[in-house]
This record gives C-alpha cells, sequence and structure tokens, in this order.
C-alpha cells in the first residue's frame, strides 16, 4: 500500500519533470507500455487471491489511471509550450511595408528599350534578327563592303584598330553595322530580310557622339526588292517608332561605298525650344542612311547582281532614342547612373509589341 503510494508519487514526479514529447514517450512505454513497471503490477492481480484483488485491484488500477491522467496532462502542456515557442520564433510584423521585388523597382535602359521596339516592328514585317562580333575584320568592315584599300572613306570612320597580329592583320572595333550584312550574305541564300542592331564604335566624344554608340541596320535582298519597296518600310517603320499617323520622309541624293544610290533620309518634324515633334511642322531631320545594295557587295559575297537585288539602311539608335524620350544628353546613356535609369528607364515587364503599344 504505502510501495504503491510512493511509486505513484515518484512517477508522478517523474512525468512533471519530463523536459520533452520524446522523453515523455520514453517514460509511458516504460510505465504503461507491455513490459512497463505498471502493466507488470496489473499482470499480478490475476495471481491473487479474490479477496486481495478486491483491495490490490482499485489501488493499482487507481496508479495506472493517475499515471495515464499525468501523461496527457503533460504532453498537453509540452505541446502547448511547443506551439508558443514557435509562434515567437516565427512571428511576422505584418505592419512592415512590402519590399518591392526587382521586377517593380529594375529599370530596362532607354537603349534595350528602343531596340526591342525596333525588334518587335520589324518582326511584325517578317525580319529576323542578325547580330556579329563588335571586333571585327578590316576586310568584313571595309574591303567587303566597297571601301577601296586607301580610300578617304575610310579615314572618315575614325577607326579604333587592334593590334596587328602575326600575319600583319590588323583588326578593328567595327564602325558601323554593316559587316554584318556580308556575313548574313555569305551564310544565308535570299530571300533575305534580317535587321540588325549592335554596337559599333568611333573615336569620337561630344554631347551628341560616344566613342561606342550603337546602330541598327536593315537589308533585303530578294530577286526585286526595289527602292520604292524600301520606302515604303522605312516609312511604315518611322509611323509605328514614332507613334504618328503620318511622317513625312525627304530622301535626299547621298554616298556610301556599299550602296549605288545612296540617300540619306530626313523624316518632317517641328521644333519649339528643345521639343521636337514629328508628323508635323516644316523642319527636317536626318535619321539615316540607305541605298540599294552595290552589285560589288553582291560579287563579294558570292551573289549575282544579274540574279538578285535588294536595299539596305543603317541608322544610330541612341539618336532615335534621345528624339523620341527626349533626352537631351548621350553621354549620360553610358554614366549608369542609377538615377538617371530611374527616371529614363523603363519597367522589365512592359514589353513593347505592337498589339500592346509600344510604350505603356
Ligand atoms: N554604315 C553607315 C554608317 O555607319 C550607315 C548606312 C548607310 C548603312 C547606308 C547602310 C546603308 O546599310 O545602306 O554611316
Amino acid at each position: 500500500m504505502t510501495d504503491l503510494l510512493t511509486l505513484e508519487r515518484d512517477l508522478l514526479a517523474q512525468v512533471s519533470a519530463t523536459p520533452d514529447e520524446a522523453g515523455l514517450e520514453s517514460l509511458r512505454v516504460a510505465t504503461l507500455g507491455k513490459k512497463g513497471s505498471v502493466s507488470e503490477l496489473l499482470k499480478t492481480l490475476g495471481r491473487m487471491s479474490a479477496d486481495e484483488r478486491r483491495i490490490q485491484g482499485p489501488l493499482i488500477n487507481g496508479l495506472r489511471d493517475a499515471v495515464q491522467a499525468a501523461i496527457a496532462e503533460r504532453r498537453e502542456a509540452l505541446a502547448g509550450a511547443a506551439l508558443d515557442a514557435r509562434l515567437a520564433s516565427e512571428r511576422l510584423d505584418v505592419t512592415l511595408p512590402v519590399r518591392p521585388g526587382p521586377e517593380v523597382s529594375g529599370r530596362i535602359h532607354p537603349i534595350s528599350q528602343v531596340v526591342d521596339e525596333i525588334t518587335a516592328i520589324f518582326a511584325d514585317l517578317c525580319f529576323r534578327v542578325a547580330e556579329g562580333p563588335d571586333v571585327e575584320t578590316d576586310e568584313l568592315n571595309f574591303t567587303a563592303l566597297n571601301f577601296p584599300v586607301g580610300h578617304p572613306a575610310r579615314e572618315m570612320h575614325d577607326t579604333f584598330f587592334l593590334k596587328p597580329d602575326r600575319d600583319g592583320h590588323r583588326k578593328v572595333l567595327r564602325t558601323h553595322t554593316s559587316p554584318v550584312q556580308i556575313r548574313t550574305m555569305r551564310s544565308q541564300q535570299p530571300p533575305i530580310r534580317v535587321i540588325i542592331p549592335g554596337r559599333t564604335y568611333r573615336h569620337d566624344s561630344d554631347q551628341t557622339h560616344t566613342p561606342m554608340f550603337h546602330q541598327v541596320e536593315g537589308l533585303v535582298i530578294d530577286d526585286r526588292a526595289t527602292i520604292a519597296n524600301m520606302r515604303w518600310v522605312l516609312e511604315e517603320f518611322c509611323r509605328a517608332f514614332f507613334e504618328v499617323d503620318e511622317v513625312k520622309m525627304r530622301f535626299r541624293p547621298s554616298f556610301f561605298p556599299f550602296t549605288e544610290p545612296s540617300m540619306e533620309v530626313d523624316i518632317q518634324c517641328s521644333r519649339r525650344g528643345d521639343e521636337i515633334r514629328f508628323g508635323e511642322g516644316d523642319d527636317w531631320l536626318e535619321i539615316l542612311g540607305c541605298g540599294m545594295v552595290h552589285p560589288n557587295v553582291l560579287r563579294n559575297c558570292g551573289l549575282d547582281p544579274d540574279q538578285v537585288q535588294g536595299f539596305a539602311w543603317g541608322m544610330g539608335i541612341d539618336r532615335i532614342a534621345m528624339l523620341k524620350y527626349g533626352m537631351p544628353d548621350l553621354r549620360a546613356f553610358f554614366d549608369a547612373d542609377v538615377r538617371w535609369l530611374e527616371h529614363y528607364g523603363f519597367r522589365p515587364l512592359d514589353l513593347p509589341t505592337l498589339v500592346g503599344g509600344l510604350t505603356s
């Protein structure tokens, strides 16, 4: 009797001293499990006389019930404490402001935006995008484009030359995107319709020139492409790009070694102070050079000028970006100033499309 009371006090003390649920489970097995101490005591009832059992039965069963209840209660207390600890450690301050992700705070550089806009417009006219390397051979940058060796036009380009290689060939930083015309005609068969956006380099620096700048070139080669087609394509492009219903263009005779005839194109605009508007006014602004691809250039690419013909054009991207978005100083484009980018940049998820609008 006293033994049972001592045992009960002892077991209940153990239960309340158990620090965690795992320990509590071991204690349950050790007491109430099949071979547990309390279960063993219960088994002794079977061997007792009826009188003894009448006295011991309620005592031992009482002990089992007390231990069972104490374990259940302790388990609930431990689970509650564990939950409290978790709630405290995983606490969230829902009043904190949400930190914006890169899709909100990031900005697309105006040059990338304009390249995307140009690509969207020409993709709609079934042009593909072609690309070439910034470091180009002299042959592709000049010779194959019908610049004769020693011709002053080579000097006009203010070329950056690299150190000559072992064979004495000097590579150049491409002065225009036109060498990719040659790469394209040498690797693809007509019909060809490509635009070629990319970086170009010339030894020049002031408010409207930087040593690195961007051009986009266009090339169409098939068996019937004409100046009339070229005119339509360029007008279509200008209307879409400057987002106006009509734009007047003026084609002036010019000279480029790789086109014959060659032309420079002005678009109609009005200027009020710093502001320029397109599709109105009586001022003109030069925006691109173009022409019919020179027969020598076709021959240099293994094409027969009696079988195929086509047109090409080249345009400064930075300048039309400045015009369209009213940015006064070209040099700021490449200063990597985050404040400038925040002001002039575009939201990353607002992709330009002809359907959704080039600029939203
Ligand atoms: N490559 C010329 C330049 O950088 C621009 C140009 C003019 C490209 C006429 C052309 C073209 O394809 O037909 O000044």
